[in-house]
């Protein structure tokens, strides 16, 4: 199918097939969808090739819709270093009395993370999250059959829920629809949530939590259509048992929100929805993308728009049938590049993926997608968020920001809560002639009283001048920008050498209801400006 998720193709050939052998290659995924040879002859790249004026073009009566703030949310996973040696390390200095790290939380704060899916992923496939509550030197050492790693359970419910607290981020919990049943994950939803005298809501009280933590946002499974999964299923199964489980955890907790299990393939998404469609809220979409080659990713970049597309679509068929009035919305609640670091049995070091600048412009365009598709797409998680295919890497004595780190923060931290659709005419890639240099987001506040104007030039060396025309609203002359860029697209930050691509804040002035910015190759330009 054309929108194959590259990283799970990835993730099957080097840990299934090495876990389970030559027998298991049948069960690999199919590529994705524009062949091989058609993606290498797109490898010219535009080096060398300079671009013209684009334009740029804002109407304020023109707006697309509000934008949920759950779009900026991240993921953390019971994998690699990610919790065990990233979020939670009791044994170090830089934790705090809980096992926190504090540099990470501090790090996460400023990253405005709205939004925090966990447990997993894989992982959530094989988890009895009843292992992982009570005292610590009670709870059981599993074997994690997803990540073929030791669960020590040190880090559960209570753990993540309470660093979610400190964090003031919405807890996303996914349920197991692997080995698990209904009935252990009603009996979550009540631990969590509940406020009667009933014996998991009594547990969490016991556990030191008297009132309830009133998780709103529970995943029915992860990823069941594939074959990696523990208890994967066919569509069928899926729909039927889904149905079962939202039920039971409905009945405990009608309020709660509900994630169906979508792929990128209408054979299983249309039955899902079909038997979903009255009782769930988000159907899912997982991405990841990733390439050495400027153009390929950011071609990629194209895909994952025209995969949530195609995702709207079928939800716009389908409200015909769901009574309750409110559309499906979107879930991307797995996004990002990944396709440099597999799994391996055995290594602690699962998923390091080191980011370099072009993944930087690739997150900042997907965020663009997201703002632009802001009627659909209302919850999202960059997977993931600490060491493992993460904007923060840590280690024993501190922790760096990755590349990705900083297009994620500007949106996250300055975005205005209405976006605008804006007309954008730009020069685009050789044998591209869909996917152009200039990549725009721009958004308001509900008084249009800001203007929030993301620009991501991809060209790989040209600068671009890009002129602005604004109806509606006149910004004063002056205002910020940020600039993330860094020497060129392969620059990485390190622990050796962890400032190559950051964000530089400066002052401009000569903003108005016409003007040009030179946007830099290469770089991402955040401009805010006020209403004059
Ligand atoms: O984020 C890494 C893995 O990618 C997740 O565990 C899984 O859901 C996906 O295949």
């Amino acid at each position: 199918m054309a929108l194959q998720n590259p990283g799970r193709r990835g993730f099957l050939k080097n840990g299934m097939t090495a876990a389970l052998g030559a027998a298991a290659l049948p069960l690999i995924a199919p590529a994705r969808g524009l062949a091989d040879s058609a993606l290498l002859e797109m490898e010219q790249e535009a080096s060398g090739k300079s671009a013209g004026a684009a334009l740029v073009k804002l109407d304020f009566d023109r707006r697309i819709g509000e934008i949920d703030r759950n779009i900026y949310g991240s993921f953390i996973e019971e994998l690699g270093r990610c919790i065990y040696g990233g979020v939670y390390d009791p044994g170090s200095p830089l934790s705090d009395s809980n096992g926190y790290r504090k540099d990470v939380m501090r790090a996460i704060e400023d990253l405005h993370v709205t939004v925090l899916r966990w447990p997993g992923g894989n992982f959530a496939s094989g988890y009895t999250w009843k292992d992982g509550i009570g005292p610590k030197d009670q709870r059981p050492r599993r074997w994690d059959t997803a990540w073929q790693e030791t669960d020590p359970n040190q880090f559960g419910t209570d753990e993540f829920l309470r660093y979610c607290e400190k964090l003031k981020v919405e807890p996303y919990i996914t349920v197991n629809m692997g080995t698990g049943t209904m009935q252990e994950a009603a009996d979550w939803v009540e631990y969590c949530n509940a406020t009667t005298d009933t014996s998991w809501a009594n547990e969490r009280r016991k556990n030191g939590h008297p009132e309830p933590y009133n998780v709103k946002f529970w995943g029915l499974g992860n990823e069941v259509y594939g074959s990696w999964q523990a208890g994967h299923k066919d569509a069928n199964q899926y729909a039927a048992d889904a149905l079962e489980f939202a039920k039971m955890m409905r009945w405990v907790d009608p309020t709660i929100k509900l994630v169906a299990v979508c792929d990128n393939s209408v054979d299983w998404n249309v039955p899902v929805l079909e038997k979903l469609v009255d009782i769930v809220d988000y159907a899912s979409v997982h991405h990841y993308g990733g390439s050495l080659d400027t153009a390929k990713e950011i071609l990629d970049s194209y895909f994952f728009e025209r995969q949530l597309q195609a995702m709207e679509g079928l939800l716009t068929a389908m409200m015909g049938r769901r009574r309750n009035k409110e559309p499906i919305a979107i879930a991307a609640d797995e996004w990002n590049i990944w396709f440099r670091s597999w799994f391996k049995r055995g290594d602690p070091h699962k998923l390091e993926e080191t980011y370099n600048l072009r993944d930087a412009l690739w997150v900042a365009s997907s965020l663009n997608i997201f703002h632009r598709m802001c009627r659909s797409v209302k919850l999202a998680n960059l997977a993931q968020l600490v060491n493992v295919i993460a904007p923060i890497m840590t280690n024993e004595k501190g922790l760096v920001l990755q590349t990705t780190y900083f297009p994620f923060q500007l949106y996250a931290e300055h975005s205005g809560n209405v976006a605008l659709d804006a007309f954008v005419r730009s020069d685009t890639f050789p044998k591209m002639p869909h996917v152009p240099y200039i990549d725009v987001s721009a958004t308001t506040d509900d008084k249009n009283g800001k203007l929030t104007l993301a620009i991501v030039n991809r060209h790989p060396t040209a600068d671009i001048a890009v002129d602005i025309e604004i109806e509606g609203f006149r910004p004063r002359a002056s205002g910020v920008v940020f600039e993330v860029n860094g020497p060129n697209l392969d620059a990485t930050n390190t622990f050796d050498s962890p400032n190559n691509v950051k964000t530089v804040r400066r002052g401009f002035s000569g903003a108005g209801a016409n003007f040009r910015r030179k946007c830099a190759a290469h770089s991402l330009q955040v401009l805010l400006l006020e209403r004059a």
